[in-house]
C-alpha cells in the first residue's frame, strides 16, 4: 500500500471511493453527483489543501481529505473526510493509512491532526486506537435558524 497526494486529476476516483464509503452503514449519506463534485472541489480549493490517498497498486482504497491550518502552536492537519473502501475495512488498512499520514506530516514538521467524528460510530474507537484523544472542554455547536431566541 502506498500513500500519494491527490489532485484534481483524481476527482472521479475520489468521488467513487467517497460514495462507496459514506453511502454505506453507518453513515448512509445520500449525495447527488453534482453536490459531491462541488464538495470535493471545495475541499481542493482551500488555501492549503492536503488530500491524501492510499493506493493498492493503482486502486484508490482510502482517502484523507483536509487542509493544513497554521496556528501559533504550529501547523496542523485538519481532516474533513477520512475513510477506507468497505472491502478493505477491519483488516488494519485504516491504521496503516493513518500511520503513513503521520509519517508524511512528520517529514514536514507537522505533528498534530484534528477532526470531528460521531461518538456512537465505530470510527470513534478507531481514532482512539490510533492515538487520538477526545477534547472534553470543547463542544461542537450549530445554529440552524428558525428560532429567534
Ligand atoms: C473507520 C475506518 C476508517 C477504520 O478503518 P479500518 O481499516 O476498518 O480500521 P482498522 O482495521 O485499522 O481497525 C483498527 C481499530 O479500529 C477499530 N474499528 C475499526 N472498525 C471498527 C468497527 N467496524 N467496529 C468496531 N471497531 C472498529 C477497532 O478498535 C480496530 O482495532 P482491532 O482490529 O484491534 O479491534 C473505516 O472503518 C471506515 O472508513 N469507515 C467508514 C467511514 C468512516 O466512518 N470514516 C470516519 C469518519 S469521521
Amino acid at each position: 500500500m502506498e500513500l500519494r497526494e491527490l489532485s484534481k486529476e483524481n476527482i472521479d476516483a475520489i468521488k467513487s471511493v467517497f460514495l462507496q464509503i459514506f453511502s454505506a452503514e453507518p453513515w448512509n449519506d445520500t449525495w447527488t453527483d453534482e453536490q459531491l463534485r462541488l464538495y470535493i472541489l471545495e475541499l481542493m480549493g482551500n488555501s492549503n489543501p492536503l488530500l491524501l490517498g492510499l493506493y493498492d497498486d493503482e486502486r484508490l482504497t482510502g482517502i484523507a481529505l483536509g487542509r493544513i491550518k497554521h496556528w501559533y502552536t504550529g501547523a496542523e492537519y485538519w481532516i474533513d473526510e477520512f475513510g477506507i473502501l468497505p472491502e478493505y475495512q477491519k483488516k488494519g488498512t485504516g491504521s496503516d493509512f493513518m500511520r503513513k499520514i503521520k509519517e508524511f506530516l512528520s517529514d514536514r514538521d507537522i505533528k498534530k491532526i484534528t477532526l470531528l467524528t460521531d461518538r456512537t460510530f465505530p470510527a470513534f474507537r478507531f481514532y482512539k486506537k490510533n492515538g487520538f484523544y477526545e477534547k472534553d472542554e470543547q463542544v461542537f455547536m450549530v445554529y440552524e435558524g428558525g428560532t429567534h431566541t
